[in-house]
């Protein structure tokens, strides 16, 4: 493959700081030495600080799970990318399917906030994906593409290298109802035509394309086994280290 394997962790509104040394703590010491995939944990904000003080000479990076689109300013409980990177935050989940339906985050909006995290040198993992009625009206591949567009107006091919797309049916988030491999394998595959028309083909069979949406332990061969999956943004399944690690063993 062209592009790297990136499992991550996306613990949502779960963890204390002290519950995220004792992960921390589990984890580091069970990582298998071998570094074929990339590994990232997505924990809250007042997680970060523990989280990059425990795996700091780890091979798995810290990301957050939101930013806002401003450098500073008068955004009361907002955090910006400055104050992540600065923190040695690598990666920022971006256009998460929760937020944009409790949070109303528009396609504009995530679209500021790909820039800001670019600009701050974060890499965003980027969400798509399809409701239930978009998938049974038929219209998942013309949803997504619309939704990719809209998110990465604007961005160079050059930053476009720093992008990661997570493909999480909403449907299958949280649920146990996961895509099949071959569902999963078609979006994904689409995404990267997508990626190809709008940046041409070097960039877009060098991007990775997560998988998320119910991944774990069990089902994570088949899925990744997916040309076009190149990884998994997991969220449930990521809270236990023992059942995290077993997906990392099965990328790895
Ligand atoms: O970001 C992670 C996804 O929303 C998947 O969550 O693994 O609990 O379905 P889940």
């Amino acid at each position: 493959k062209y592009r790297k394997t990136i499992i991550a962790g996306n613990w949502k509104m779960h963890k204390t700081a002290t519950e995220t040394k004792r992960f921390a703590e589990r984890l580091k010491g069970a990582l298998p030495r071998s570094k074929r995939c990339s590994i990232v944990l997505c924990v809250p904000y007042v997680d970060i600080p523990a989280a990059v003080k425990l795996l700091k000479d780890s091979r798995v990076a810290v990301g957050a799970q939101n930013l806002h689109w401003e450098a500073s300013g008068p955004f009361t409980g907002e955090i910006s990318a400055a104050m992540l990177a600065d923190l040695d935050v690598k990666y920022v989940i971006i256009g998460h399917s929760e937020r944009r339906a409790h949070f109303g985050e528009s396609d504009l909006i995530i679209n500021k906030k790909i820039h800001a995290a670019l600009a701050a040198g974060l890499r965003p993992i980027l969400c798509v994906g399809e409701d239930l009625a978009q998938r049974q009206l038929g219209v998942t591949l013309e949803f997504i593409t619309y939704q990719l567009k809209a998110a990465l107006a604007g961005v160079s091919p050059e930053a476009m290298r720093r992008v990661v797309i997570a493909y999480e049916p909403i449907w299958a988030i949280g649920t146990g109802n996961t895509a099949t491999p071959e569902q999963a394998g078609e979006v994904c595959a689409a995404i990267r035509g997508v990626l190809r028309k709008l940046y041409g083909a070097r960039i877009a069979r060098s991007t990775t394309i997560q998988y998320g949406g119910s991944m774990n332990e069990t089902n994570a061969e088949a899925l990744l086994h997916q040309e076009d999956v190149d990884g998994g943004l997991i969220g449930t399944a990521a809270l236990d280290p023992e059942k995290f690690l077993q997906i990392i063993q099965t990328a790895n």
